[in-house]
């Protein structure tokens, strides 16, 4: 999709979306019949969202879109917006459009560089199609938007400025965001340890970047027992991953500290998650396919980090594996010793995404000594339950942290919502015959049960700065959004690449 700005609507496009907030009464004449018409019938009343098809020479087609009230309008409703012109000119068949928007967008006040960034995301995000599998005339029905003409007619030529900034900016999150979107919406077959390990050396040949891969010899040399019982039923090799991304000037960019150390983002990359002998049953296995999402947003943040050049250090670490049925499987009951010295008992072999990142945690912090290190996981069906597909759940003890965190995904609609680790829960993860379970031994085993992963999680961090975020919702949708849709988000690529960019 090519984003270009002009100072009028560009009347070669087909399609024409006007933006009408509540309050807007001008309108050009040759509309303002058919808006008084429209009123009357009630058929349209600017209210945020709304629609309405006119006709209005030269554009094939116009639509009026509503944009609520002038003082409600952000960020994201300015995503959501974008996002609904695109699904509308896809599904009939459009393939350029122009709109004022984005203008009206930059009258309320809107900081011009972050609705740059916005208005890239929602226009990118509801393009993308995962279409490869399906037939050429399903294809056609809801082709994508080749080109946008948005009117920008600033008369601060500062806030156009900052407003083209965010656009590229935003082009790289977005298009980033759709590459970790792919990856998790391929079959699990296709997406094994072999293809992220393939996909991890394409983003190594970029200069800044190093690639170092762990394979199963190493792991049993170093200990990582946790994670290699996950994986004991896989006819697939374990791996872990680690891009040293390399943009810290000297001793340390913009952000990193002095002593440049590094910011380690690390993502749980289960290719297909069974439940092992903890078989999952129908209407849970289906999707276990994305049970790879953390791994897949690490991939999609060192690319975006790539393309935007980031003056920063950085680490990503992807443990990989499978969690398989077979005769060679962990089993219920078994014990194993982390990386760290810790024994875990087994309690559920479904409760592996703490496993591999238990192991990982600690491998990070004791090989890299980073600033900051911050998980991504599909880790508990119990935050979807909890907080649904709109938020990932947030956990940590570094206040500061957590709220540039929060911060960060207010800012790009990726948002995280923070659940307390309270200290009451410390002893819930404890083991009666080892350290600790995998699963609760406190209560009734189930209760909080996306924060008493987060416990098992964090006794595998020692001194470091840490956030857990829980992306088992936010990152794959099960119903339609404004400019996101059913299927992978990216989830966690927009969150970090502002994080990182803000800070
Ligand atoms: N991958 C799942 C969590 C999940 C569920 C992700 C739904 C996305 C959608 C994870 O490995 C898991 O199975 N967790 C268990 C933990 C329990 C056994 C303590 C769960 O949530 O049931
Ligand atoms: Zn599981
Ligand atoms: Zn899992």
């Amino acid at each position: 999709m090519k984003i270009t700005i002009s100072k009028e609507l560009d009347e070669k496009q087909e399609v024409l979306f006007l933006g009408m907030f509540e309050e807007d009464k001008l309108v050009d004449k040759r509309l303002a019949e058919e808006l008084k018409e429209a009123e009357k019938r009630k058929a349209f009343a600017k209210k945020f969202g709304e629609m309405l098809p006119a006709k209005f020479l030269p554009y094939k087609k116009v639509v009026l879109l509503g944009l609520g009230k002038k003082k409600e309008f952000n960020l994201e409703k300015l995503r959501k917006i974008l996002g609904k012109a695109v699904d509308c000119a896809k599904s009939a068949g459009y393939t350029a459009l122009t709109t004022n928007i984005v203008d009206l967008a930059l009258s309320c006040r809107l900081n011009a560089e972050m609705a740059g960034r916005a208005a890239a995301e929602g226009l990118m995000l509801a393009n993308y199609n995962f279409d490869k599998y399906l037939n050429k005339e399903k294809k056609e029905k809801n082709k994508p938007v080749t080109h946008v003409v948005l009117k920008v007619k600033s008369s601060v030529s500062k806030s156009l400025t900052s407003f083209e900034k965010g656009l590229k900016t935003g082009e790289v999150i977005a298009e980033c965001t759709n590459f970790a979107r792919n990856l998790v919406n391929e079959p699990a077959s296709l997406v094994n340890s072999v293809y992220l390990e393939k996909i991890a050396t394409e983003l190594a040949k970029n200069p800044r970047v190093k690639l170092k891969v762990l394979d199963k010899d190493e792991m049993k040399k170093l200990g990582m027992n946790a994670l290699l019982g996950v994986n004991a039923g896989s006819r697939n090799p374990p791996k872990l991953l680690i891009l040293e991304y390399n943009g810290g000037k000297g001793n340390g960019g913009k952000g990193n500290n002095k002593k440049g150390k590094p910011i380690a983002v690390l993502g749980k990359g289960i290719t297909f998650d069974s439940g092992g002998y903890n078989l999952k049953p129908t209407h849970y296995i289906e999707d276990m396919k994305t049970d790879m999402a953390g791994a897949a947003a690490v991939l999609g943040l060192i690319k975006a980090a790539c393309e935007l050049k980031l003056n920063r250090n950085l680490i990503g670490v992807m443990p990989i594996c499978e969690n398989m049925v077979s005769a060679s499987s962990q089993l219920p009951g078994d014990i194993v010793k982390a990386y760290n010295g810790k024994t875990i008992e087994i309690g559920n072999t479904d409760a592996e995404g703490r496993l591999i990142l238990a192991d990982a945690l600690a491998y990070t912090e004791d090989k890299y000594k980073p600033e900051v290190m911050i998980d991504l996981a599909t880790l508990t069906g119990a935050c979807v339950v909890a907080l649904g597909y709109y938020a990932a759940g947030l956990m940590g003890k570094d206040a500061r942290l957590l709220g540039k965190l929060k911060k960060a995904g207010d800012d790009s609609g990726d948002r995280v919502w923070e659940l307390p680790l309270y200290e009451d829960f410390d002893d819930w993860m404890d083991g009666e015959i080892s350290d600790l379970n995998n699963i609760p031994t406190k209560g009734k085993g189930y209760e909080a049960g996306t924060i008493t992963g987060a416990v098992f999680l964090s006794k595998f961090v020692d001194k470091v700065k840490w956030a857990h975020i829980d992306i088992a919702g936010s990152s794959c949708w099960r119903v339609d959004g404004m400019y996101q849709h059913k299927g992978a988000t990216g989830s966690g690529v927009r969150l970090l690449s502002y994080y990182l960019l803000d800070n």
